[in-house]
């Protein structure tokens, strides 16, 4: 059962992607000869499609995977507002702790939402994740570091796991926060190439907020 379902309903979620993806994608020449129109994209943990609209103006089509239904209810609507042909977007009811993909993709897009899983299912999923990505196909994902303020305010599970307390601000849960060391050896001993990384600090509410950002391929 999804965590995110109630704030779903309470009219929670993002309609417009981050900045450091809409950079991702105008990088991508930089770093892969996959024609971008002729692409297939997943959109892991897509929330109500903020991420998808944009994507799907930009590549063939889009995947679009959550475990909340009351997210993916929301999909076509957002779709309509942004003008986007439903053609080119599939939503799936999945979870990432058993999900499959029919295909290999030459685009993987996860916004923030692998890091919602226990650490050691969080590199499961770049394990499973990794044999679904096309030669020169990149993987994008964005998930938070140490940094993070409500780090404080958390149960420490592990090193790198954490339950962050519900409130009003915070979906709360299991979750991942992680230095970026620890991930720079993961991708390299587990067969990825980091084709870049930004480290971004920022303040949501007050609180501090670190994100690693990555751009991976199969090395
Ligand atoms: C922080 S939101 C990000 C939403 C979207 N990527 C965006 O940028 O607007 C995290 C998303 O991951 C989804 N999610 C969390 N755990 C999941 C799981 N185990 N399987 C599938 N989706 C999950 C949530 O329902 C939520 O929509």
């Amino acid at each position: 059962m999804s965590n995110y379902n109630s704030s779903y309903l309470k009219g929670w979620g993002a309609m417009y992607p981050p900045e450091e993806l809409i950079r991702f994608v105008n990088f991508i020449p930089k770093y892969s000869n996959l024609n971008i129109q002729k692409s297939d994209v997943v959109d892991l943990g897509c929330g109500i499609g903020g991420c998808s609209w944009f994507l799907a103006n930009n590549f063939r089509h889009i995947l679009a995977i959550d475990n909340s239904i009351e997210a993916l209810k929301k999909v076509p609507k957002v779709m309509s507002y942004f003008n986007i042909n439903k053609k080119k977007i599939t939503t799936r009811l999945m979870d990432f702790k058993n999900f499959q993909l029919d295909k290999n993709y030459n685009f993987i897009i996860d916004n923030r939402s692998l890091y919602n899983q226990s650490f050691s299912e969080f590199l499961k999923s770049f394990k499973y994740l990794k044999s679904k990505l096309n030669k020169d196909g990149l993987f994008f994902t964005s998930f938070f570091g140490k940094k993070t303020s409500i780090i404080k305010q958390s149960e420490k599970v592990n090193n790198n796991e954490y339950i962050v307390k519900r409130s009003n601000l915070k979906i709360g849960g299991r979750q991942v926060f992680v230095g970026s060391n620890t991930m720079n050896k993961y991708f390299k001993n587990n067969g990825f190439k980091i084709c870049n990384y930004e480290n971004i600090l920022i303040f949501r509410d007050k609180l501090l907020v670190e994100k690693h950002v990555y751009y991976l391929k199969i090395s």
